[in-house]
């Protein structure tokens, strides 16, 4: 597979095998991560890379609590609202019980933490893609990287008082047919100026 085809094939995969995959495929996977380019060439995205099922266990039961003493009104973000909402419901797993899942952080306040985690980010789904593995980004641990009880799981498990999660990726074996079938595209509109 070539870059193109693995940038246009690439898809989220929400249903997961939970076999781990190899942890040279996740070495991989982290390589092409860290390969991504960053402000200023700053380089300071760290990657948490959870594949301790307890910890994952445990991270979903504590990010279900804390949604669900949260309120949703009418400003609050669709998906946030979806994720309170779930949470109230019960049974909320945000990973979605995957078997790898990486935890983007960096530096507060620096102003380019979002992109060049989303480079990273990126970087990662479409080499997943490649290796024949299932991705797709998680962002509830960035929505809650201020909140007590999810910042003291996370700084235990190697988070820096410094930083602020800015997203995640799970990874695995897809559970059936990895979907490589390109969503079409209505929006992001291009504008040509010639
Ligand atoms: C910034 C960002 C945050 C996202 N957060 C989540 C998430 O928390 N949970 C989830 O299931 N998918 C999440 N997604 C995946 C999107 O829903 C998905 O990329 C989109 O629906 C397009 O589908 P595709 O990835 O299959 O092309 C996120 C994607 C991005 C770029």
């Amino acid at each position: 597979m070539n870059a193109m085809e693995a940038i246009l094939t690439r898809r989220s995969t929400r249903k997961m095998k939970p076999e781990l995959p190899s942890r040279k495929l996740i070495e991989a996977i982290i390589e092409a991560g860290r390969a991504a380019p960053s402000g200023h060439n700053n380089q300071t995205t760290h990657l948490i890379v959870i594949t301790d099922r307890e910890v994952l266990s445990r991270l979903a039961v504590t990010v279900q609590k804390a949604f669900s003493e949260m309120t949703a009104d009418d400003g609050t973000y669709a998906s946030l609202k979806n994720a309170i909402n779930a949470a109230k419901r019960g049974g909320y797993v945000f990973h979605y019980n995957a078997p790898v899942l990486i935890v983007t952080a960096n530096r507060t306040g620096y102003g380019n933490a979002m992109a060049d985690s989303a480079c990273a980010l990126e970087n990662m789904m479409i080499a997943a893609n490649e290796l024949d593995l299932g991705s797709c980004w998680i962002n509830q641990l960035h929505w809650l990287t201020d909140h007590p009880s999810v910042r003291a799981e996370m700084e235990a498990l190697g988070l820096e008082k410094n930083e602020t999660i800015t997203g995640g990726l799970i990874i695995g074996y897809p559970d059936g047919e990895l979907n490589r079938t390109p969503l079409p595209r209505a929006g992001n509109p291009v504008t040509w100026i010639e």
